[in-house]
């Protein structure tokens, strides 16, 4: 996604020094202020009984150079809040500022403090990474060789110097990827929008992507990052805003959300499947709850615990006065599958 709408005199200079010397230049207004702000927006598409609510009532705080995950499944309403902080598309209600400025009011004062990585790449299959990059450095008006200098600082930074003059078409999923980052980082953006950066790619391509966006972050760069995936928020991001039917249902650290859904849990996969259901008697006696659980097929038992250690000592203890051998005992905070179901469920419960 290119952003062309510079306004005149802020024309970028190239220079040599660290990223996070250049990021802080850009970041002039609402100094202390949150990087991404939205209140209340709401999103109408079309108008009477073919009208479609994507946003209803968001709200969104994005700290300076934080990475803020916004989670959410199919249809939650990711790309239209991606799309209305960009200033692709204006909102039906609420109000939202990007660094500081208002999306509707100043759209090209923020696109040039922006960068956007898309849900859809748009590279020039035909053109090698170099090519893109210079490509791309040029429309941005960095000169012949203030772009030649930025394509290579970018490539090398995300491991593609050697493949640079290789023709896109003949990339990996993850190297497009991350010569799509590195294209949306040609200005050097104080604020990055990623719309489900890793979506389609192998582990592999993913595993490259995240070690790319995770060096961003010590450049002080503002990392606003959609996801479907709990491992990948998990993975990345400092806060997270759980978003479902264009609301946020849930927002904190990683952490903190998998606090809400309650306890941690010991799982236990023991040996001999026929053993699970005499294991589950062990753990629960151990740990002093009635509410385990089992997975014959995995031969997992797995129980609710208050104080880890002393229910790791326990179980340990009761299991081997069972005469009951465990392949593996682990104590877990709940996942983030965990809260996303949890948060979801209850919505869902409310709105019956
Ligand atoms: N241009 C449009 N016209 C009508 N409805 C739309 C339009 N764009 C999005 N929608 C609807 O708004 C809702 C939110 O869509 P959005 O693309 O923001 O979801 P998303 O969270 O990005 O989903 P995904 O994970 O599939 O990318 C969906 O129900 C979608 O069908
Ligand atoms: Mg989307």
């Amino acid at each position: 996604m290119a952003f062309r709408g510079r306004a005149k005199g802020e024309r970028m200079r190239t220079r040599k020094g660290s990223e996070a010397t250049a990021v802080s230049d850009v970041n002039d207004t609402n100094e202390g202020g949150p990087a991404i702000l939205a209140e209340n927006l709401t999103k109408i598409f079309g108008t009477g009984k073919a009208a479609k609510t994507a946003l209803d009532g968001l709200h969104l705080s994005v700290a300076r150079g934080t990475v803020h995950g916004v989670l959410g499944p199919n249809g939650a309403g990711k790309t239209t809040a991606v799309r209305i902080l960009t200033t692709l598309l204006r909102p039906t209600g609420g109000r939202a500022e990007v660094a500081g400025h208002d999306v509707t009011v100043d759209p090209d004062r923020i696109r040039y403090r922006i960068g956007l990585l898309g849900q859809h790449a748009a590279l020039d299959e035909q053109l090698s990474g170099r090519q893109n990059l210079e490509l791309f450095g040029r429309l941005y008006h960095l000169g012949g060789s203030g772009a030649a200098r930025r394509a290579d600082e970018l490539l090398d930074r995300f491991d593609l110097a050697d493949t640079g003059k290789k023709a896109v078409s003949r990339y990996s999923g993850g190297m497009r990827r991350r010569l799509d980052l590195a294209a949306s980082l040609i200005l050097r953006p104080a604020i990055l929008f990623l719309d489900e950066p890793t979506t389609g790619l192998d582990p592999r391509g993913r595993t490259e992507v995240w070690n790319a966006i995770r060096s961003l972050t010590g450049a002080g760069t503002t990392v606003l990052l959609t996801t479907q995936y709990l491992e990948e928020a998990d993975q990345l991001a400092d806060r997270i805003s759980v978003i479902d039917g264009g609301r946020r249902v849930a927002e904190g650290t990683p952490d903190e959300l998998k606090a809400t859904v309650g306890a941690d849990r010991i799982d236990v996969i023991v040996r001999d499947a026929a053993r699970v259901d005499a294991a589950a008697s062990a753990v629960g006696a151990a740990v002093g709850t009635p509410h385990t659980t089992t997975d014959p097929d995995r031969r997992l038992v797995s129980a609710p615990v208050t104080d880890r250690m002393a229910a790791l000592t326990a179980t340990v203890r009761g299991l081997a006065d069972a005469g009951i051998d465990a392949e593996d005992i682990a104590v877990r905070r709940p996942t983030l599958d965990e809260v996303f179901l949890h948060v979801t469920d209850d919505r869902r419960k409310a709105a019956a």
